[in-house]
């Protein structure tokens, strides 16, 4: 295949979002929309990847920097023509030149291959069929049915907005004309900018053909101009990742309330409940089910598991055969191996917690290694922090804990041991028997509870 150079335009402010952020940073699906795009253009394999940046350009930069991206600052954002002209110095003079939009993040990698290939035989514009055409520029095609121009919305007649063709911004140049197309660039219209749009007119009038490619899908042209339109495409792009989760034999209770932000790998019969939000790595193996109004980031879940409803766990491992939650917040750095019951309002942080373990109601337990068939009581909590340093807690195996128990680290409660409702242990405690504070209680016959006096004021 001929060489393939992308340039990624991205400097634009995105006026239209009201926002301080430079337009290609609003997030999609969790990440800024110009990575999607720089991860597109990676699928591709071309020679080099160039960035364009302007608006907001340290913050660009620091967003998506790396080693196999040349950044490139276009310092007055004088249109996309004028932009793809400062990364010419970077590009080569032969083969295939594919500009991507920073702001056009959903176009598939099997539809720019499309695009590239026309590029063989000239300039290839991609372009898809909208709706709502309204804000792109149109696809203004002659009597044979070729395209002729490209003509913004701004500089449109009102014959031409009625167009639904649009362009999508993305475009296929042979490289060799790259250079001297780009000089020719005016800013004669609306916006006193240079097009690149313009270029389709100037290839024609040198005998190089126009092409265009379709999108398949409608949603892969859609621009994030403003911050409706970019709730538009978070949608689409959630539609399509439920699509391929149906596809692949997830149960989705329904497709349309399930967000994934990040990469989400399902093992065969999954069931996912409404609500659910999956942000960064998460890995459900067999049979997993999570249930309504869960929060899962950067997590394993091991085969048969479930995750009951409205439970949060972030950078955790959960083993085969769990039950966590409903309510369960399960913090980074928390193992726990197969069979463990984690219940409602029970918060763990950075703990191991072995086989068949049980912490069912109203607990924290934070930096702690727990053993196997250890249950925990009600309202236990771990006190691991002295005010300046965090101490660890160890349970050993077989140790039952009672309810409302204060376990004072660094301490370790021995295996069989069982502590007594209402305990505080602050001292390492001996393997088997009973542990339990010196308490008395007493009952003081007669005794009053205090009362008001009632005042009565004088009329
Ligand atoms: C552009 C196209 C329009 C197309 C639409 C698709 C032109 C003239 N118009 O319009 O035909 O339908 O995209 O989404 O090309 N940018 C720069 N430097 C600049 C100007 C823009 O880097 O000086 C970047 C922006 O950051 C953005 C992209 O180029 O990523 C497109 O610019 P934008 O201003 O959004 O163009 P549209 O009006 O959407
Ligand atoms: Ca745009």
């Amino acid at each position: 295949m001929a060489q393939l150079d992308v340039v990624i335009l991205a400097a634009g402010q995105g006026k239209r979002m009201r926002s301080g952020l430079p337009k290609v940073l609003h997030p999609l699906a969790g990440r800024p929309l110009l990575e999607h795009v720089v991860t597109t253009a990676r699928a591709l394999k071309p020679r080099r990847i160039c960035v364009v940046y302007g608006h907001g350009g340290e913050q660009v930069l620091r967003a998506v920097k790396a080693p196999d991206l040349t950044f490139v600052r276009q310092r007055r954002q004088l249109g996309t023509g004028h932009a793809l002209a400062q990364a010419l110095p970077h590009l080569g003079t032969s083969g295939t030149t594919l500009v991507l939009y920073g702001d056009v993040p959903l176009v598939e990698v099997d539809t720019l291959k499309a695009v590239i290939a026309g590029a063989a035989e000239g300039l290839t514009v991609l372009t898809a069929e909208l709706a709502q055409p309204a804000g792109y520029g149109r696809i203004v095609r002659g009597r044979g049915g070729a395209i002729t121009a490209i003509v913004e919305e701004k500089d449109a007649s009102v014959a031409q907005r009625r167009i639904r063709e649009v362009n999508t911004g993305i475009m296929a140049l042979p490289a060799a004309r790259l250079a001297g197309w780009l000089s020719r660039l005016g800013n004669r219209n609306a916006q006193r900018e240079y097009y690149l749009t313009d270029v389709v007119p100037l290839a024609l009038a040198d005998r190089v053909a126009v092409a265009t490619v379709r999108a398949r899908a409608a949603s892969e042209a859609l621009g994030a101009n403003s911050k409706s339109e970019l709730a538009q495409i978070e949608r689409a792009y959630q539609q399509r990742c439920a699509r391929r989760l149906l596809e692949r034999g997830v149960t989705l209770a329904d497709p349309t309330r399930i967000d994934v932000r990040g990469e989400l790998a399902c093992g065969a019969d999954v069931a996912i409940d409404v609500n659910c939000v999956f942000e960064g790595r998460v890995r459900l193996a067999d049979r997993v089910a999570i249930g309504a109004n869960c929060v899962l980031r950067n997590t394993e879940v091991g085969a048969g598991s479930r995750i009951e409803p409205f439970t949060l766990i972030d950078e955790a491992r959960i083993g085969a055969n769990c039950r966590v939650g409903p309510y369960a917040r399960i913090r980074p750095g928390t193992r726990l191996a197969q069979d463990v019951h984690i219940g409602n309002f029970v918060e763990v942080k950075a703990s191991a917690i072995a086989a068949h373990s049980k912490a069912n109601h109203l607990s924290y337990i934070g930096d702690s290694t727990v053993g196997r068939n250890v249950n925990i009581g009600a309202g236990t909590i771990t006190c691991n922090y002295d005010g300046a340093r965090k101490h660890r807690t160890v349970i050993e195996d077989d140790v039952h804990i009672g309810s409302d128990v204060q376990l004072v680290a660094p301490v370790t409660v021995a295996r069989g041991a069982t502590v007594g409702a209402g305990t505080t242990v602050w001292k390492d405690t001996p393997p088997g028997g009973l542990v339990i504070n010196a308490k008395t209680q007493e009952h003081r016959r007669g005794w009053k509870r205090p009362t008001r006096k009632k005042v009565t004021r004088d009329p």
